[in-house]
C-alpha cells in the first residue's frame, strides 16, 4: 500500500489536482481504535482463502474506512471494503483517500438503507463487518453553504443529497402545517418548547419565507422563554436544528431499515458496530439489538417454558457490547464532537435462528425491551404509547437534557 501519495494541504472546498486534502483536520474519525478492535479479527482466520468483506454504510471522509483497509493489511488480512454515502462531497473526496487500496475499496452513492442493492451489484452475498457512523460529518457541519449548522449562516437546506429531490429543511419549515412543525420538534429534537417554536416559525413565515440558518436560528432563539435562554446550556437552536435534520433525511427510518436487512446479510461471527450521537438513535439500537439477541419474545405470563413459547422468535445476534461503550476521556478531550457518541456492537450467530420480522409494528413492540416483556408498551422512541404523537418529550426526559440510557 502506498501512503505517500497521501500528501497534505490545507482544505478550501476545492482539491487541487494530485494533492489531497489533510482529511484529518477536516473530520477526526470517532471511536477509531474500538471500531477496529469490534471488526477486524487478529489474524487470519480463514486461512487467507477469502478475503474479509466490509461495509461502510456511512464513509463520509473514509476515516474509519481507510484505517480499517490499512490495518488489515498490517495483521496480513485480505480485506474489502464497500462504502455507501448519500453525499457527493463525501464521496468524492473519500475516493481519493482510499485510491491507494484500489480495487479492494468499492464506493457507491446510495442511502445506506439500500445497501442490499450495492452488494447484490457487486455480487456479494455475506459480511464480515459492517458499520454505521451515524449522522453528518465536519465536512458538512462546517460548510454554511449546506445549511446544517446555527454556527454559520447559509441557506437552510439539511440535506445530505441535495440532488436527492427530498423536500430541504426551508421548504419544510415554510409549508408544514404548524402542528406538524411541532411534532417534528418534539420527537426529533426532544424540545420541551416545541409548540412556543412553531407558533414562532408560522408567526414569521406569515411575513415572509424563512431562508437562511440564521434567520431559523433567530426566531427559535426569540421563541425560547427569557429564563430558559439565560440558564440553557445549549444555544437554545440546537435541539431544533438536529429535529429538521432528522427529519429532512429521514434518519431514523433510514436507521430502522438498515437494521431490519443487514442481520441476514452477515455471516455468522459477522460483527455489526454502530455509532450513535443522539439518544434517540442509540435507543433504537440498543432495543434493536436486545430483540435479535433474544430467544422467545412471549410475554413471561404466556410462555413459561420454552416448549410453551408462542412468539417462536429465536436469536440472530450475540451483544458484544452489553452497554454502549464511551469514547475515552482522552479523545472527549482531543474531539468535541466525539463526546456524545455511543458505540454498540453485536455479532451474527450461527444456527437457524428465525429473524425479527422489523415490521414497523414490531419496532413498536421491541420499542422497550422490557416494556414488551409486560411492563406497558411503548413506541419505537421509547415513549409511552398513550398520548400518541406529540404527546410528549421522546423518552419521557424531563427538562433540557435528552439523557442517555
Ligand atoms: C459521521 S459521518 C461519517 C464519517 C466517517 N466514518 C469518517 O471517518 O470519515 C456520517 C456520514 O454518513 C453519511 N450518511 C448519513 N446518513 C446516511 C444514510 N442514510 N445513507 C448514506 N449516508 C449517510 C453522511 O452524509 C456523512 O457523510
Amino acid at each position: 500500500m502506498n501512503t505517500d501519495t497521501a500528501r497534505t494541504s490545507r482544505f478550501d472546498g476545492s482539491t487541487a489536482q494530485g494533492d489531497l486534502p489533510d482529511f484529518a483536520s477536516i473530520h477526526t474519525p470517532v471511536m477509531l481504535a474500538e471500531v477496529l478492535a469490534a471488526l477486524l479479527p487478529e489474524r487470519d482466520e480463514q486461512g487467507a482463502s477469502r478475503p474479509l468483506r466490509f461495509l461502510d454504510g456511512t464513509l463520509g471522509l473514509a476515516g474509519h474506512a481507510s484505517a480499517l483497509l490499512e490495518q488489515a493489511d498490517a495483521r496480513g488480512l485480505k480485506a474489502e471494503l464497500l462504502g455507501l454515502d448519500r453525499d457527493a462531497a463525501a464521496q468524492s473526496l473519500a475516493a481519493k483517500r482510499l485510491e491507494p487500496f484500489g480495487g479492494a475499496a468499492r464506493l457507491r452513492q446510495s442511502a445506506f438503507a439500500d445497501f442490499p442493492a450495492a452488494l447484490d451489484e457487486l455480487g456479494w452475498d455475506l459480511l464480515d463487518g459492517a458499520l454505521l457512523d451515524l449522522g453528518v460529518s465536519s465536512l458538512q457541519l462546517d460548510s454554511p453553504e449546506r445549511g446544517f449548522s446555527f454556527l454559520h449562516d447559509g441557506p437552510l437546506d439539511m440535506r445530505m443529497d441535495p440532488q436527492s429531490g427530498a423536500e430541504s429543511a426551508s421548504a419544510l419549515v415554510n409549508r408544514a402545517p404548524v402542528a406538524r412543525l411541532k411534532e417534528i420538534i418534539e420527537q426529533y429534537g426532544e424540545e420541551p418548547q416545541a409548540g412556543r417554536i412553531a407558533r414562532a416559525i408560522d408567526d414569521a413565515r406569515a411575513e415572509r419565507p424563512i431562508g437562511s440558518t440564521a434567520e431559523l436560528a433567530a426566531i427559535v432563539e426569540r421563541a425560547y422563554p427569557p429564563k430558559w435562554r439565560a440558564t440553557a446550556r445549549n444555544h437554545p437552536a440546537t435541539r431544533t436544528f438536529q429535529a429538521l435534520r432528522l427529519a429532512v433525511n429521514d434518519e431514523l427510518g433510514q436507521l430502522r431499515l438498515f437494521l431490519e436487512r443487514i442481520v441476514p446479510r452477515l455471516r455468522p461471527g459477522g460483527r455489526l458496530a454502530v455509532i450513535s450521537f443522539h439518544s434517540l438513535e442509540d435507543r433504537l439500537v440498543k432495543h434493536f439489538f436486545r430483540t435479535a439477541a433474544s430467544g422467545c419474545l412471549c410475554p413471561p405470563h404466556l410462555a413459561v417454558t420454552m416448549e410453551q413459547c408462542r412468539c417462536g422468535h429465536q436469536a440472530s445476534l450475540r451483544l458484544v457490547t452489553r452497554k454502549a461503550l464511551e469514547p475515552s476521556e482522552a479523545e472527549a478531550r482531543r474531539n468535541g464532537r466525539a463526546r456524545s457518541a455511543r458505540l454498540r456492537v453485536a455479532e451474527r450467530i450461527a444456527g437457524a435462528f428465525s429473524l425479527p420480522a422489523l415490521s414497523e409494528d414490531l419496532f413498536a413492540d421491541a420499542g422497550d425491551f422490557a416494556a414488551a416483556k409486560g411492563r406497558g408498551r411503548r413506541d419505537a422512541y421509547g415513549r409511552g404509547r398513550k398520548g400518541g404523537p406529540g404527546s410528549g418529550r421522546a423518552g419521557g426526559s424531563a427538562g433540557a437534557g435528552g439523557g442517555w440510557r
